[in-house]
């Protein structure tokens, strides 16, 4: 027989604050204490800190709308035609017509037949599987199941852990990044479960890496075992794709997926908001069993105007995608001709491998002094040994302003004896 020893765990709240202290003093030690560097003013290609402009390689800004001067002035006229908040949720009072034209004006740039806002793509994410599954559908006995990519965005993790929580029925089954021979294997043994609503989870563009998500493997997986293919497009909206419209249209499948996530805060405007889209009745049912969207904020209209423009600029033109893109290219072959080891692509997100997390801060913290806002990343955000610095590039970017950053990462890069 085993005895347990209850040792004393309870904290009050001054052994509380204490220890909170100390676990961040760990993470100070550890390097892994995260800093806010504030922006005194706007984000754009060039930003102020701390009284000096310094490039900045690290906003999610891909097509410089967060403050284009149309973004600004359809928030302006949004904010006085519709005002600035609707303190309402949307099923209550906190539907206005730009809401609904928003929404079917996501559906049709994504290709699908409707679309449903959330205050965040976080919330979008935390919320979908557990609607999806919280009905029985009419059936008595059942089990779900998600297969999400090992690298996905901690809100799918987090809408994977909730779902698991709130709908007991639902099961998890993670595939190595990219892996599609591993979920191949696993959608084939579990075929014999016959699970009743099986999703297929994945980002479009992995926001650690820049790298897209194999779609035409994962659409062809999806069809042959009858699963829901789901695809977090957050930095690829707006982005990849002869006209934006993401990794599908970059993978010429636009048009064949089934549930896409999105964000407003990123190349759509970048303030906040996201969305679920897919088909009709999908939408539909989500807007009746989706708790974030039943209990949460609507999203403000200045936004709702910003974002409804920003998928106009869109529309009218390719100019911002191609000056992203063009501008990417630009670095991507640059630094690699400065000697620097990148992950290889042709996303904005320009990982700039350096192996050690020290090296990563160290780098971080002297291109700041030369005029570069850059983050690192490493351990535990990135596996041991791949610390890097997350470049991220904008059609906000001018060739100068790209330039000053290469001859900055040329100098630190000397310096630290990384080229
Ligand atoms: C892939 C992905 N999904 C979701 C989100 C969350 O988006 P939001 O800021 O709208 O909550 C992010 C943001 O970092 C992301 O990178």
């Amino acid at each position: 027989m085993t005895t347990s020893i209850k040792t004393n765990t309870s904290l009050n709240q001054e052994a509380l604050y204490k220890a909170l202290e100390a676990d961040l003093e760990k993470s100070r030690g550890a390097k892994t204490y995260k800093i806010e560097v504030p922006i005194e003013g706007e984000q754009g290609g060039e930003v102020t800190v701390a009284g000096r402009k310094v490039v900045m390689l690290a906003s999610n800004n891909y097509l410089g709308l967060s403050n284009h001067p149309r973004i600004r002035e359809a928030a302006r006229k949004g904010l006085e035609k519709y005002g600035f908040g609707m303190a309402s949720v949307r099923f209550i009072c906190g539907t206005q017509t730009i809401h609904k034209q928003l929404e079917e004006r996501l559906a049709k740039f994504l290709g699908v037949e409707d679309a449903i806002l959330h205050s965040s793509c976080f919330a979008a994410n935390e919320a979908f599987f557990t609607a999806l599954f919280s009905g029985d559908l009419g059936m008595s006995d059942y089990r779900d199941v998600i297969y999400s990519d090992k690298l996905n965005h901690a809100s799918i993790i987090d809408g994977v852990r909730l779902s698991r929580i709130a709908v007991k029925t639902t099961d998890a089954r993670p595939y190595d990044h990219n892996g599609i021979d591993q979920l191949s294997q696993m959608l084939a043994e579990d075929e014999s479960k016959d699970y009743r609503i099986k999703v297929i989870a994945t980002d479009g563009v992995f926001s650690m890496e820049g790298d897209v998500a194999p779609l035409p493997e994962l659409i062809a997986l999806s069809k042959k075992y009858g699963a829901l293919l789901f695809v977090d497009d957050s930095h690829s909206t707006g982005v990849l794709g002869a006209t934006g419209r993401g990794t599908a249209e970059h993978q010429n499948v636009f048009g064949q997926i089934d549930v896409y996530t999105g964000t407003l805060g990123k190349a759509l405007g970048g303030a906040a908001g996201g969305y679920i889209a897919g088909k009709k009745e999908l939408v539909d049912y989500l807007r009746q069993k989706s708790r974030p969207y039943t209990f949460s904020n609507t999203v403000p209209p200045p936004i709702v105007a910003a974002a409804i423009e920003a998928i106009n600029i869109l529309e009218e033109d390719n100019s911002l995608v191609e000056r992203s893109r063009e501008n990417t290219a630009y670095f991507r072959r640059e630094i690699v001709n400065l000697g620097f080891k990148i992950l290889a692509g042709s996303h904005p997100i320009v990982p700039v491998m350096l192996g050690e997390a020290a090296i990563a801060q160290d780098m971080s913290r002297l291109l700041l002094d030369e005029g570069v806002y850059v983050r690192g990343l490493w351990y535990p955000v990135v596996p041991k040994g791949e610390a890097r610095l997350r470049v991220q590039i904008s059609a906000a970017h001018t060739k100068e302003h790209l330039d000053q950053a290469l001859a900055a990462f040329q100098k630190v890069g000397k310096k630290l004896a990384v080229i």
